[in-house]
This record gives C-alpha cells, structure tokens and sequence, in this order.
C-alpha cells in the first residue's frame, strides 16, 4: 500500500485513511469488466464516461472488457451552491455518437446525492438507446431520490469526504492511484 502520509503528490494536506488502495481497486475493477463483458453478448456498447471524475476509472475499466466497445465521453455542469448540489445539470459536451439502438453504458465514478445520474439518465432516455445501465466505481447509498440504479458498482463508499483515482478536492488530487478520505 502507499504510504500516504509520505506522497509528495499530497502537497501538504493529510489523509485520514486509505480507503480503497491501488491493488483493491485494481482487483474490482477487472472484476467489474468481466461482469460487464458478460452482460452484454452481443450488439454494439458504447461506454460513456462522465467527465471529470470518470476518467481513471474509464480508462482502467474499458482494457478490463473484452469485447467489442466504443467509447465516448459527457461533461456535466451543476448549478447552486458548491456543497449542495442544486439539481440543475447542464452537458458541455454532448457525445458526438449516435445513441439509438445502442447499449449505453453510463461510468460514474460516484453516486453521491444522485441527482446528476437522475438528470442525465433522463436525458440520455430521450435519444433511444436499446438499454442504458449505470457503472458507478463508488457509491454512498445515500441517494434516496435516485430513480436509476446502478447495475455495476464497485464499492459501496465510506460517508467521507474522498479524493484520488479521479476524484477531486478544488481540483486537486485527481491523480492519486489509491482513494483516500481527507483530514
Ligand atoms: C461529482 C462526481 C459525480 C457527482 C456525484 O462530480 O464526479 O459526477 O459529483 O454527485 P451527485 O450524486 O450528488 O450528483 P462533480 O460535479 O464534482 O464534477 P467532476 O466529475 O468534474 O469532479
């Protein structure tokens, strides 16, 4: 496991904890693309990554499936106060590829309070996709409004405040391989 409190990449803050290292994650993850190569036998899939968060996750998680897929990505936009999420999700980048008759998988790298699936989920309804299933790496289960599920989840998360592997604090610690919870 990496020392957390040793990683230059930290600039400074503290972790409290490891939450989920590199070789756990590394481990679900190739778990998560064989349940998904399996799920899906035949027609095409397009894995939709949501950006920002999604993006080690995808890229991580797209060499674990091993059939034919095609990849693009959503940029979403919430409105309101920081820490609350307003409910109002607007796309910056709308996926260039044809939905219809597609099976679109939708990667998250967290459910939090859900609203940001329940807006783009609905969205992404309107264009006629043959399915269109949810990839979450990790979720809060606190997300009593949500009214999708997600079929594929890779952890259930600790109610923390979590960074690494995608996500963020400002912007910041994206980058960390592992998923800790900040001091
Ligand atoms: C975060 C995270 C999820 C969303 C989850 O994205 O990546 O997309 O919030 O929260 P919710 O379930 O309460 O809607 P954020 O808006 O911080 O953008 P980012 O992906 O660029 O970090």
């Amino acid at each position: 496991m990496t020392s957390a409190l040793a990683d230059p990449r930290l600039s400074g803050r503290t972790v409290r904890r490891i939450a989920f290292d590199e070789e756990t994650i590394a481990a679900r993850v190739a778990e998560l693309g064989a349940e998904i190569t399996a799920a899906y036998p035949d027609g095409d899939l397009l894995v939709l990554g949501l950006l920002k968060g999604s993006f080690i996750f995808l890229s991580d998680l797209v060499r674990q499936i091993t059939r034919p897929l095609q990849v693009d990505f959503l940029v979403a936009v919430s409105y309101g106060d920081a820490m609350v999420s307003s409910g109002t999700v607007r796309l910056l980048y709308d996926p260039e590829t044809r939905l219809e008759g597609k099976q679109i998988l939708l990667v998250e790298d967290i459910v939090d309070s859900g609203r940001t699936l329940n807006k783009l989920m609905s969205l992404l309804e309107e264009r006629s996709p043959r399915s269109l299933e949810i990839c979450a790496l990790l979720h809060k289960r606190i997300a009593d409004e949500l009214h999708y599920e997600a079929r594929f989840v890779g952890f259930d998360a600790p109610h923390e405040f979590l960074v690494g592997y995608g996500l963020d604090h400002a912007e910041n610690f994206r980058h960390l391989p592992y998923i800790a919870s900040l001091q």
